[in-house]
This record gives C-alpha cells, sequence and structure tokens, in this order.
C-alpha cells in the first residue's frame, strides 16, 4: 500500500503557494489544492504544480446532481490530477457517474483516484443527531458512507485518522484512508479536535496523511515535511 504525506497548499495566490514550494523544488511532494486556492487561481495553478512534477490532490468535495458531477469530472480528469474528491452523502448514484466522468476524461490514460469525503471532521456526532437528523453513531455512519463509496467502485475515503480502523473494517484493507487531523506531539493543535501524530496515523493503518499548518506555518517547512515523512513513511 502507498504511505505519504500531502501537504495541505491552504494559500490564496499562487504566487505564494509557488514562493512556500520553492525549497521543495527537487522533493515534489504531494500536495493539495483545496477550494481557496483553486477559486483564487482556477485550473493554471493545477497545470503549472503539474508541469513543474508534484502529485496534486484536488479537494473540491463535489456534491451536486449525478449529471453535473459526471461532467465535472470529466473536466477535472482533462486536468491530470492525481486525486479527487466528493462527498459520499451526494448517494451512490452520484459516486458512480462521478468515476464515469473521471474514466471518460482521462481519455484512456491514468484515472485520478477518487476519494469519499464521509462525515466531515468538523461535524460532532451531536449536530448529526440533531441538525442532520442521522440516528445513528458516528462509526456506523461513516462506516457504511464508506462501504457505499467503496460499492460505487470509489478508491478510498478521506476521514480523521480515528476512524481510518472502522473504514479498513468495513471496506477491506485495499480500501484507501486519508486523513488530515495530524499534529506533531509538541505542536499547537490549532482548530482541529480529533488528531494524532503522524506516528500514531502510521500505527493506526492510514495510507496517507494530510498536513498543512504544522508544515506551512513552520519557521522550517521542509524541515517539518521531512519530520512527517520519517515518522509517518519511514
Ligand atoms: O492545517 P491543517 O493540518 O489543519 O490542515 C488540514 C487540511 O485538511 C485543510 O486543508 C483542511 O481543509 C483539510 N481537511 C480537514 N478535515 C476534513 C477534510 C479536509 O482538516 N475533514
Amino acid at each position: 500500500m502507498p504511505k505519504d504525506v500531502i501537504i495541505a497548499l491552504d494559500f490564496s495566490t499562487a504566487n505564494e503557494t509557488l514562493e512556500f514550494l520553492s525549497p521543495f523544488q527537487s522533493l515534489h511532494p504531494y500536495v493539495k489544492i483545496g477550494m481557496e486556492l483553486y477559486y483564487a487561481a482556477g485550473p493554471e495553478v493545477v497545470r503549472q504544480l503539474k508541469g513543474a512534477g508534484y502529485k496534486v490532490f484536488l479537494d473540491l468535495k463535489l456534491h451536486d446532481i449525478p449529471n453535473t458531477v459526471r461532467k465535472a469530472m470529466k473536466v477535472l480528469a482533462g486536468l491530470g490530477v492525481d486525486i479527487c474528491n466528493l462527498h459520499a452523502a451526494g448517494t451512490s448514484a452520484m459516486m458512480r457517474a462521478a468515476l464515469e466522468g473521471l474514466t471518460e476524461g482521462c481519455h484512456g490514460g491514468r484515472r485520478p483516484l477518487l476519494l469519499a469525503v464521509t462525515q466531515l471532521t468538523s461535524t460532532s456526532e451531536e449536530v448529526m443527531h440533531q441538525e442532520l437528523l442521522i440516528p445513528q453513531s458516528m462509526g456506523e455512519t461513516v462506516a457504511h458512507y464508506a462501504r457505499n463509496a467503496h460499492d460505487a467502485g470509489l478508491d478510498g475515503v478521506v476521514c480523521s485518522p480515528l476512524e481510518s480502523r472502522w473504514v479498513k473494517d468495513a471496506c477491506g484493507s485495499d480500501f484507501l484512508t486519508v486523513t488530515p487531523g495530524i499534529r506533531f506531539a509538541d505542536s499547537p493543535t490549532d482548530d482541529q479536535s480529533r488528531i494524532t501524530t503522524p506516528a500514531r496515523a502510521r500505527e493506526i493503518g492510514t495510507d496517507y496523511i494530510v498536513v498543512g499548518r504544522p508544515i506551512t506555518q513552520a519557521p522550517d517547512p521542509l524541515a517539518a515535511y521531512q519530520r512527517c515523512m520519517s515518522e509517518f513513511v519511514l
């Protein structure tokens, strides 16, 4: 199974992003482009990073009717990204349509991996019960959404590191888990509440960790990235 660290590029301009990445040029790490950077800098920044040799997880979390998502995924596949994602709550029909769009859009080339967000890590079990009217536990809900994603043919899910084990138990060890909420034992937690260290994420069996501020806000981002790699991968 792959094991890699994905740096969350939570910046608002292409210039800031490229400046941040300059010490990483020879390493070509996996990077994540989220809504902020994509809405600010558009597909051009994706093409730039792909052209420079980075592996790109385009984290746009699509959620719409199946036909709209199919067509949007076809466009995203044309950007040559390595991973993209959607909300499992959009239904199995939407997930199958997304996969069709991605397959069409890569014209026989390598299809980007497709991941589903189960429940956002910012959603508590209480909010899920009271506001979303989902009566099951967080564990049952995440495992059920992951199973839907697996049965629709997706490659894995984005989940909290603490949920990775439930997903693997429900869907098998080959079904990928990609987990944000990573902090070094000695670094601030910021606004994340359900967190683990890179070393603990490795023990749990997560395939990829997504790390933002512990790397992007570090005094020496390259050293922080290398620390993540040595705790998680090596
Ligand atoms: O800075 P930090 O390490 O908390 O960044 C985590 C990244 O992962 C951010 O880009 C955030 O949007 C993303 N993410 C998350 N929780 C999720 C899904 C995505 O923190 N459930």
